[in-house]
């Protein structure tokens, strides 16, 4: 089965927001990214707003005929506002207001999770999928199979940022042994942060793999190149990748 692509368009909206201006148009780039090679379009709704609007995600959920794939943390407004965008998927992610980006899967091993349980009985009553980022941990994986997610979005953070080949590969074994312990459980499996053009293949090979969720590397390949391109080299590496 190939792997699919799904492109964070964030950072499309991070420099209209440095203007706040109308351009670039994050639905525009959506599209582009669609015709060539994404399966699905990501977008990750901030308590800040930073970058992406509510108003881009009800726009995504019209004008762009794929996958829609939210990802937000779990809080009152984010689950409110999901169930009226209704997205084909959300993906709760951990936000802290200072942080530049997502700093690693959701803490599942502390507290009680009673609440995210219950965002996610309501999100899929509602029918929309829903995916946990984790860390490449086994624990991590149970707890989220436990508390009633569809998917796992490992994070590849850890292994992306490692120096070295051997502390790469201990990475990547981590990821591995997640990938497998996602795939008995029956979960279904993505992986995503800081992939790029250098590090994806091996990702990518990693059996049971079925989406890669990528935004910065695409996004600032494509100052250069322009999107068509960006999107189509990411696609045609990870299809060249088994
Ligand atoms: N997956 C998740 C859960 C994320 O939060 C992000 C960043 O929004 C990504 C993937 C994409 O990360 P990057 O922009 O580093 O490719």
């Amino acid at each position: 089965m190939a792997v699919k692509l799904g492109v964070n368009i964030d950072h499309v909206a991070t420099l209209r927001q440095a203007r706040k201006s109308v351009d670039p148009d994050p639905i525009a780039a959506a599209k582009v990214a669609r015709t060539n090679g994404a399966d699905l379009i990501v977008c990750h709704l901030r308590a800040d707003r930073r970058h992406v609007q509510d108003a881009d995600v009800l726009k995504l959920r019209g004008e762009v005929k794929t996958q829609l794939h939210l990802e937000m943390a779990d809080t009152p407004e984010m689950v409110a506002f999901a169930l009226k965008a209704k997205p084909d998927s959300v993906c709760f992610v951990p936000e802290s207001p200072k942080e530049v980006t997502t700093e690693g899967g959701l803490n599942l091993k502390q507290g009680s999770q009673s609440g995210l349980e219950k965002s996610i009985k309501k999100l899929t009553a509602a029918g929309i999928g829903v995916s946990i980022f984790v860390d490449p941990d086994a624990v991590s994986v149970r707890i989220a199979k436990n508390l009633g997610a569809d998917t796992v979005e490992l994070c590849t953070t850890s292994y992306a940022g490692v120096q070295g080949k051997l502390k790469q590969n201990a990475e990547l074994e981590k990821l591995e042994l997640a990938a497998y312990l996602a795939h008995e459980l029956g979960l279904e499996l993505h992986a995503g942060h800081d992939l790029d053009y250098h590090n994806v293949q091996a990702v990518a090979r990693i059996p049971h793999m079925e989406c890669l969720n990528i935004g910065f590397a695409i996004m600032a390949r494509s100052m250069f190149t322009g999107l068509r391109a960006a999107v189509g080299e990411m696609k045609k590496l990870i299809a060249s990748a088994r």
